[in-house]
């Protein structure tokens, strides 16, 4: 476990190095992240390349111990780039190009930009590759960050139109598929399939694209794909001169809302993944659950250790800002990414730049560069971090909890919302926030993932599925799984078209029902009365007919009251339980408990509001993780005795945690 710093030696004077480097080493900050955004000083002109400026950092760093993460800087294409190839830059939904001026302004598809990128990464790689201090690589800067996975240029419709070709083979094939017959969108030849800009009904009168909603999941697929490709490229130019593990780093989903990137695909071609947790900033205020609930997703896309890359460290913004982290906070947030599976925590950044955009961006160090609190904050965990990487390897939860994320189904609902407030993604945490307040760990998987490691595995509204993942399910159930089902579910193919199969299409044999009417609940609400407790439905409410399952729950008003709306199946070895409805966050913990029961997961009856507890393992020890985030002292009970290692005391009963302070005990 170590501590690293983003740090940009081009932002500074020299002569300040070696100020940096000693402090960097007093608070055993062990890695430095650079050159994400340094093209200009790369390549200043069109095949000029310079790297003495480079050599000279790494070099001097190395005398001091500091490995160094080297990022590829394919976010900030220079000005004499898209000067001479203005065809570089991405267009937006309206086709007006995103122009020079700040970052990320360039298209995924386009060649020109490609074969420069893959010939400077080249270049970076041949010089450093092997360099003693060199730890690892990130490729490119928060991919598609900004909305910048869409991109609506002529280079995008060429490929996109490839893209169909290659799968429908025939244009009467997409014209059966994406059911073009409506509205007379009928296609003669691939040459005239569209990429989905702005159309007459775009936002005006529906606040919705109005697009094919086929096409538009295509393109959606197309683009995501454009950045894989695009990843391995780069990839590929790094591991031709070096063998060190090359990575990226993500977005977190809640505060950005999704990139539009399939992260278990993207994943899938990089050695490790890493995150940029910013907690309270100008954009929002996380909440505990949401950030836990990254952090799960980020481990579970290669169920793996993870990094966070950018971790907040000062109060931050752009043109506004967040609070200041208050004191504890900044450990605080490192010991909970530690805690879900990190084994590397960098804060972004070390020093606040005194010029460009970012200049409110608070890093470690303030703009005079002096030590602060915050900068003792660091140096302290620093220290704890040495004592426990004595003790232990790489941390991970073992999750015997899962829910099914799908990056399909959350296009298909971004695409079409079913009903006013439906968000896929706060769904999502809507199903992990009780097992986040009961210290229950829970994994991410995609629907065709091995699910053999888990107890009990949810599938919230889970809309399209394909064969493979369908059959993964009930396989999983066969033998003896737990699987919730929830209203929208199996009810699309995977050209994002209704089914026309009984709802839940897809998983009507497997849940035991059949929905014969459904209700969105717009500007209304129904209770329900369940084996789990009573609560409340906003969203949606299926009526539910029993065909092989037995009710355990009905809506207690309006013209389906008495009628279900919770079942079980029993299905093999397993049990399927179907929820046709939203509930309120109180209900879903009574559910949630409801079934930890079933599945013999024990939960903890002390839980403390604010105090998320962890257990983790690096499959030979355990460490239990007590992190209070209230602002106010708490007294949680323990069910053993431990050694506190932080603070090599026994502890018996119960820990006692100021505000903003934690625990780790063994
Ligand atoms: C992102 C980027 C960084 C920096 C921070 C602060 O996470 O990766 O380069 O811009 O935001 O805005
Ligand atoms: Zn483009």
């Amino acid at each position: 476990m170590r501590l690293g710093a983003d740090y940009y030696p081009e932002h500074w004077d020299k002569a300040r190095w070696k100020t940096d480097a000693d402090m960097m080493v007093n608070a055993n900050i062990k890695l430095i992240r650079m050159a994400e955004f340094a093209w200009s000083l790369f390549e200043p002109e069109d095949g000029r390349y310079e790297f003495d400026w480079l050599d000279e950092a790494i070099e001097f760093f190395a005398e001091y111990g500091i490995k160094i993460v080297l990022c590829t800087p394919s976010a900030t294409p220079p000005k004499w780039m898209v000067d001479k190839h203005p065809d570089i830059y991405q267009d937006d939904i309206h086709g007006n190009p995103k122009l020079f001026g700040t970052r990320k302004h360039y298209c995924f598809n386009s060649d020109y930009y490609r074969e420069k990128t893959r010939i400077l990464v080249e270049k970076i790689a041949e010089r450093y590759g092997n360099h003693p201090s060199l730890d690892s690589w990130q490729v490119d800067n928060e991919l598609g960050w900004a909305n910048t996975v869409r991109c609506y240029c002529d280079k995008c419709k060429k490929k996109f139109q490839l893209y169909v070709k290659n799968k429908y083979k025939t244009i009467d094939n997409l014209n059966k598929s994406y059911g073009t017959v409506f509205w007379s969108q009928i296609y003669n030849s691939f040459d005239e399939v569209i990429i989905p800009r702005a159309g007459a009904c775009y936002d005006t009168c529906h606040n919705t694209q109005g697009q094919n909603p086929s096409l538009l999941l295509d393109f959606y697929r197309f683009s995501s794909d454009s950045i894989i490709s695009f990843s391995e490229e780069s990839i590929n130019a790094i591991k031709k001169y070096s063998d060190k593990p090359v990575t990226t780093n993500l977005l977190d989903a809640s505060v950005n809302s999704g990139t539009g990137i399939d992260y278990f695909k993207l994943s899938e071609v990089y050695d490790f993944v890493t995150w940029d947790n910013y907690i309270e900033f100008q954009w929002g205020i996380a909440k505990n659950e949401t950030v836990s609930k990254d952090h799960s997703l980020i481990r579970s896309y290669k169920k793996q250790p993870f990094w966070v890359m950018e971790q907040q460290s000062g109060p931050c913004g752009w043109s506004k800002m967040g609070p200041a982290p208050t004191p504890g906070k900044l450990r605080l947030w490192t010991y909970s990414a530690v805690a879900n599976g990190a084994d590397t925590v960098v804060y972004f950044r070390w020093r606040a730049c005194p010029f460009g955009t970012e200049e409110y961006w608070h890093g470690i160090l303030g703009h005079d560069g002096k030590p602060n609190r915050r900068y003792d904050e660091i140096a302290q965990v620093g220290k704890e971090m040495e004592k426990l990487s004595k003790i232990y390897g790489p941390l991970q939860p073992k999750a015997r909890v899962a829910i099914i994320k799908s990056f399909d189904s959350e296009w298909s609902h971004s695409i079409h919302q079913h009903v006013e407030g439906f968000d896929y993604d706060a769904l999502l945490e809507a199903y992990y926030k009780p097992f986040f307040d009961m210290g229950i760990p829970v994994d991410f998987v995609y629907p065709e993932e091995d699910l053999s490691n888990y107890n009990l595995v949810f599938a919230p509204a889970l809309i399209m599925v394909n064969e493979n993942g369908k059959k993964n399910i009930e396989s999983y159930v066969n033998k003896g799984g737990k699987l919730l089902v929830s209203f929208r579910s199996g009810i699309k193919d995977m050209n994002n078209n209704m089914l026309m199969e009984t709802v839940p299409g897809v998983f009507s044999d497997l849940a035991g029902v059949e929905i014969h009417d459904y209700d969105p609940q717009f500007q209304k609400e129904t209770k329900v009365s369940a084996s789990f407790g009573e609560g409340v439905a906003s969203l949606w409410c299926d009526v539910i007919s029993l065909t092989t399952a037995k009710s355990l729950g009905v809506y207690v008003n309006d013209y389906y009251a008495g009628q279900s709306c919770f079942t079980v199946n029993n299905k093999g070895a397993g049990q399927v339980y179907y929820l046709g409805c939203d509930l309120d966050a109180s209900a879903m913990e009574k559910l949630a408990k409801y079934l930890c029961d079933k599945a013999g997961i024990p939960v903890n009856l002390y839980y403390i509001p604010g105090v998320e507890v962890v257990e983790a393992t690096d499959d030979k020890e355990n460490a239990l993780f007590v992190m209070n985030h209230n602002d106010y002292p708490v007294v949680v009970p323990l069910s053993k005795k431990y050694s506190d290692l932080l603070k090599d005391e026994k502890i018996e009963e119960v820990i006692h945690l100021a505000p903003y302070d934690l625990a780790i005990l063994k």
